[in-house]
C-alpha cells in the first residue's frame, strides 16, 4: 500500500524581502519528502487584525485562511522573534487560527515552527504559541527545535543553501512532522 500523502500549509511571519524565515519555509517546501506536500501561503498579511466582531460575517480572506487550515493536515510557521514575542504578523495569523471558539481552525493540526532570529533563535516566540495551540487541540512538534541564530548570509531569500547545519535542522524537523502526522493519523483511524 502506498504511504498516505499529507498536506501542510506554511507561512512566514516576516515580510522582509530578504527574510531568513521565509527562506526556511521555502527550504522546507523543497526538502519535503514525497509523503508531505507543502503549500506556501504568502498572503497572511492581508488578514484583518483580529477582531471577533468580524466572525459574524467573515471577510473572504479570513474564510480562505480558515478553509486552508481546515483542509490541511499540518501547519509550518517561519517564526521570527521581535522583542521576545512572535512578530505581529505571525501572532495575528495564529490568533485567527484559534478562532472561532466553537470550531477552532487549528484543532487537530500538526504544527511546527522554524525560526531564524537573533541570539534567542526564536525560542521565546515559539514558546508563546506551543502550549496554547496544544491546549486548543493542535499537536505541536517541538523537537528537534529549529531555532537558528544570525543566519543571514547563510541562506538565500529563495531558500537555497548549501549550509549543512541549516539543511539538517530543517530535514530533521520535517522527519518529526511526518512521524507526528503518521502517528496522529493512526490514532484517528483506530
Ligand atoms: C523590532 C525587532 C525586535 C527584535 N527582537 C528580537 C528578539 O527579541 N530576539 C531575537 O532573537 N531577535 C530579535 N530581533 C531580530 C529578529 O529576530 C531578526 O531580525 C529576524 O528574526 C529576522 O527575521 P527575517 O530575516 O525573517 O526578517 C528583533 C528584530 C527587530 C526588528
Amino acid at each position: 500500500m502506498n504511504p498516505r500523502q499529507f498536506h501542510a500549509i506554511a507561512f512566514s511571519g516576516s515580510l522582509r524581502d530578504e527574510s531568513t524565515n521565509t527562506a526556511l519555509v521555502l527550504l522546507a517546501q523543497r526538502l519535503a519528502p514525497p509523503e508531505l506536500q507543502i503549500t506556501v501561503i504568502d498572503w497572511v498579511d492581508q488578514l484583518p487584525w483580529v477582531n471577533p466582531d468580524l466572525e459574524a460575517d467573515p471577510p473572504e480572506v479570513l474564510q480562505r485562511w480558515w478553509q486552508q487550515l481546515r483542509s490541511a493536515d499540518a501547519l509550518l510557521v517561519g517564526m521570527p522573534e521581535h522583542n521576545a514575542h512572535p512578530t505581529a504578523l505571525a501572532k495575528n495569523a495564529l490568533d485567527w487560527a484559534t478562532r472561532p471558539p466553537q470550531d477552532r481552525a487549528i484543532a487537530g493540526k500538526v504544527v511546527a515552527f522554524l525560526s531564524a532570529a537573533g541570539r534567542s533563535g526564536g525560542a521565546n516566540a515559539q514558546a508563546t504559541f506551543a502550549r496554547v495551540l496544544q491546549h486548543y487541540g493542535a499537536v505541536v512538534v517541538d523537537e528537534p527545535r529549529v531555532q537558528l541564530s544570525h543566519i543571514a548570509g547563510r541562506i538565500a531569500a529563495d531558500g537555497t543553501t548549501d549550509d549543512e547545519e541549516i539543511v539538517e535542522a530543517v530535514n530533521a524537523k520535517l522527519r518529526a512532522v511526518l512521524a507526528a502526522l503518521t502517528a496522529h493519523n493512526e490514532t484517528l483511524v483506530l
